[in-house]
């Protein structure tokens, strides 16, 4: 997640971006399929069929979306759908919950808003499928496509040359420890020992995802969860621009999943692991600093208000809701995420090399 976005700067990207897809939009994708594990940051409509108030399908989302109201938790493509097109995928990949055996062979999108690393993660705001549970349905999914594709060797080199995004964690923290009248959470760990439970569930998650035949594997760092308006208005700032105890929070998790994907780099010598570290690429930078305000008039879980008007120029916010970044700030993180602008952005690779390798 962004806290503070330099406004000129993405804008350079943007143009940056436009350019490319117009050269390189004929042709296939870089790899032959992409999957895509997560929460509402990556969701295309996986929760529009479940009981949970974690579901976007209503405007003003997808103000500026082709189609209109998706499910995305944001005004325009999410950031999973921008590294989709950078690896230039034709279509937009689909959700687990429409995929048809016709489309599932270029991939499929799991995330679900309210999910997390742990399984009861979200459960204050209703049902979602889990971390666990996308991995089920990978698993059924692996299955359909072995059966279509009538070859099982050939099936599994398929697969092993993908792209896979992970993206979780914030809810952990979001809904689940920083929620203490609805989890024990913060009673049980101190945030450096919650840090290393949820790495140490995290990692065995991930190498089930292997287990599956993926190879190449970008894992997602957490963002300045203490920047989001949402948890700003919930907890106050004392006058910094952010919420410091939430932030020290979250990059304790981050700090020990650098190493994690380093371990299994090592572990698993047929596979690249690689951390996109969102909080290098989020960084207050200097330049015009947006404020830490969403665009839409928000409800007090944080989303936005239904069929309420959102800001007229959504390139000039940072926030959509209280807790879902903008497409223009989805952009900014999706081409830093690809081609790395700094070593620090992805390592050991990114995703522009990690599709390459
Ligand atoms: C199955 O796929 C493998 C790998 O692509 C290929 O070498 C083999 O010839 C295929 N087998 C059949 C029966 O088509
Ligand atoms: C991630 O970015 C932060 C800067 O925000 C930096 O302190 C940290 O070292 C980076 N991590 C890695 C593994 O590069």
């Amino acid at each position: 997640m962004v806290s503070k976005l330099d406004l000129l700067f993405g804008v350079l990207i943007t143009a940056a971006l436009m350019q490319f897809q117009i050269v390189f939009v004929i042709g296939e994708p870089q790899v032959p399929c992409y999957f895509i594990f997560g929460d509402s940051l990556v969701d295309n409509g996986n929760n529009n069929g479940l009981v949970t108030a974690a579901k976007a399908n209503y405007t003003p989302y997808g103000a500026d979306f082709p189609q209109g109201v998706t499910g995305r938790f944001t005004n325009g493509l999410t950031v999973a759908d921008i590294i989709g097109q950078l690896l230039d995928f034709p279509n937009f990949i689909p959700s687990y919950a429409t995929a048809t055996n016709s489309e599932i062979n270029s991939g499929v999108n799991y995330g679900s808003g309210g999910a997390g690393i742990r399984d009861e993660t979200g459960r204050n705001l209703g049902d979602r499928i889990s971390l666990n549970r996308q991995l089920l349905r990978h698993a059924t999914i692996v299955s359909r496509l072995s059966n279509l594709q009538r070859n099982k060797t050939f099936t599994n080199e398929y697969i092993q040359k993908c792209i896979y995004i992970v993206n979780m964690g914030s809810n952990d923290y979001i809904n689940n420890y920083l929620m203490p009248n609805n989890y024990p959470t913060s009673t049980i760990y101190t945030p450096y020992q919650y840090a290393r439970v949820l790495i140490q569930q995290y990692s065995q998650q991930l190498k089930s995802l292997y287990k599956l035949g993926a190879r190449k594997i970008a894992v997602f760092g957490l963002g300045f969860i203490g920047c989001t308006p949402a948890e700003i208005a919930t907890f106050g700032t004392n006058g910094e621009p952010c919420v410091e105890s939430i932030n020290s929070a979250t990059m304790l998790f981050n700090d020990r999943l650098s190493p994690l994907i380093n371990d299994l780099n090592n572990a698993f010598f047929d596979a690249r692991f690689t951390f996109i570290n969102i909080s290098s690429i989020s960084a207050p930078q200097e330049g015009v600093v947006l404020p830490n305000v969403p665009c839409c008039q928000t409800r007090s879980d944080g989303q936005c208000v239904p069929n309420s008007v959102p800001c007229s120029d959504r390139t000039m916010y940072t926030w959509y809701d209280g807790f879902h970044p903008t497409e223009i700030a989805n952009r900014f993180l999706a081409s830093r995420s690809y081609a790395a602008l700094s070593p620090m952005d992805a390592s050991p690779y990114d995703i522009s090399h990690l599709a390459q390798l």
